[in-house]
């Protein structure tokens, strides 16, 4: 198996969700690596993710755009960066449906922008292949499976059903060109549902989280029978450590849970551990609250990953199972309402209005 040291990392979007899990995944794994975080700090990306590691100087942050190649330039020159991890993104499905600009302009022309830069920052350094551009990427690249289909693989077709699903096929579609035409060492992972800490509630998990707490009703879109195959963050973050260190350049690897559930079991689950952890709900039991809303325009009905690559060729398999994560998350919910609450902006009100209505 090739091994890869990274050593000196440049995260972007390490202020969001996923980004973030991965900064304090990789702080606390790998304490001597210089690490970099760029991110813009859109309404996703927040600075409470990752603060004690900027006081405690275990990562430096820079808040910027993905779409500046100036800045990228600099940056890569200035601390000779020799691994990028791409996390930024937009990421919300409904948030793509209302404004699908914002995704193209992001997902695509950013990821082009950093490929580029990164591009002409390898010829300066003579194509070296001890350099790695890992992009990362969703299931949802993949379209959308019947109930008895087998699950995605690395060489299932593409069919992006959604404007933020389509963005990232274009932007999967143009990390793979870099490999193959220019041999630019690239590597993408595409990952199913993932849930944990510091996930905005907006997305189903938090959302519900949050909505429980506050006594709100839990929109479950359509029949609830939408099945999402669920994957903790830190096994995520395993995953992306283990095919940044040991996958050949030009790969690409599914990962996933192993843990597909429809999203009225889920959200029952999750209801039940809410009423089991939590005192004094404001509506209790929590399914009460449950509500069934008009769907979600094109949505998806199932997503299930094939992860045999990964197992096979780099020996990585989930650890955390759907049970042990909710439990956590609910947990982290719970004690975390400083963290949260704040999120529960005007804009956000705005959004939810758009969303569901009043
Ligand atoms: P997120 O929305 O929580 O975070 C995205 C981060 O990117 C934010 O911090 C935001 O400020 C930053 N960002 C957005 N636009 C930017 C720009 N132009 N320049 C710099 N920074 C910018 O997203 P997430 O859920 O953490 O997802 C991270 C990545 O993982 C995305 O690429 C997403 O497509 C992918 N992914 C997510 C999931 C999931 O379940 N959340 C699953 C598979 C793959
Ligand atoms: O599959 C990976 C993808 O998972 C990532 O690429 C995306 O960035 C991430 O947002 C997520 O997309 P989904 O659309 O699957 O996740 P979301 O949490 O928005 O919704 C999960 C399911 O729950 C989906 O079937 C829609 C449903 N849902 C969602 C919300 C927010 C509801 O029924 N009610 C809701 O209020």
């Amino acid at each position: 198996m090739t091994q890869f040291i990274p050593q000196r990392l440049l995260v972007t979007g390490g202020a969001g969700f996923i980004g973030s899990n991965f900064v304090h995944y990789w702080t606390s794994h790998y304490p001597q690596t210089p690490l970099w975080v760029l991110d813009a700090l859109t309404y996703a990306g927040n600075l409470n993710n990752i603060h004690t590691l900027i006081e405690n100087h275990q990562i430096s942050f820079i808040q910027g755009d993905i779409n500046n190649p100036v800045l990228i330039h600099d940056l890569l020159n200035q601390h000779q960066i020799d691994t990028i991890i791409h996390f930024a993104a937009e990421s919300h499905v409904d948030r793509s449906i209302l404004g699908p600009g914002a995704f193209v302009n992001t997902n695509v022309l950013g990821t082009f922008n950093l490929l580029e830069t990164f591009r002409q920052y390898w010829i300066g350094q003579g194509k070296p292949d001890h350099l790695r551009f890992l992009h990362i990427s969703t299931d949802e690249v993949f379209g959308s499976l019947a109930p008895h289909e087998p699950s995605f693989s690395e060489t299932t077709a593409y069919a992006p059903n959604s404007p933020y699903s389509a963005s990232k096929a274009g932007s999967d579609h143009l990390v793979r060109s870099y490999f193959h035409t220019y041999g630019l060492p690239t590597l993408i992972t595409n990952c199913s549902n993932n849930y944990g800490p510091y996930h905005f509630p907006e997305k189903l998990i938090p959302l519900m989280c949050v909505n429980i707490l506050l006594g709100q009703t839990l929109p479950v879109y359509g029949d609830g029978l939408n099945v999402r195959d669920w994957l903790f963050v830190e096994d995520h973050c395993r995953a992306i450590d283990v095919v940044l260190h040991h996958a050949p350049a030009g790969e690409t690897f599914n990962i996933g849970g192993n843990c597909e559930i429809t999203n009225i079991d889920l959200i029952t689950t999750l209801c039940r551990l809410m009423d089991e952890l939590a005192l004094n709900l404001p509506v209790a039991p929590s399914h009460r609250l449950i509500t069934f809303v008009t769907d979600r325009p094109g949505h998806d009905r199932r997503y299930g990953m094939d992860t045999t690559k990964i197992k096979t060729q780099l020996g990585w398999l989930p650890s955390v199972s759907l049970e042990e994560g909710l439990r956590k998350t609910v947990s982290w919910y719970l004690n975390h309402s400083d963290w949260w609450m704040p999120l529960l902006s005007d804009d956000y009100r705005r959004y939810y209005h758009q969303v569901y209505g009043t």
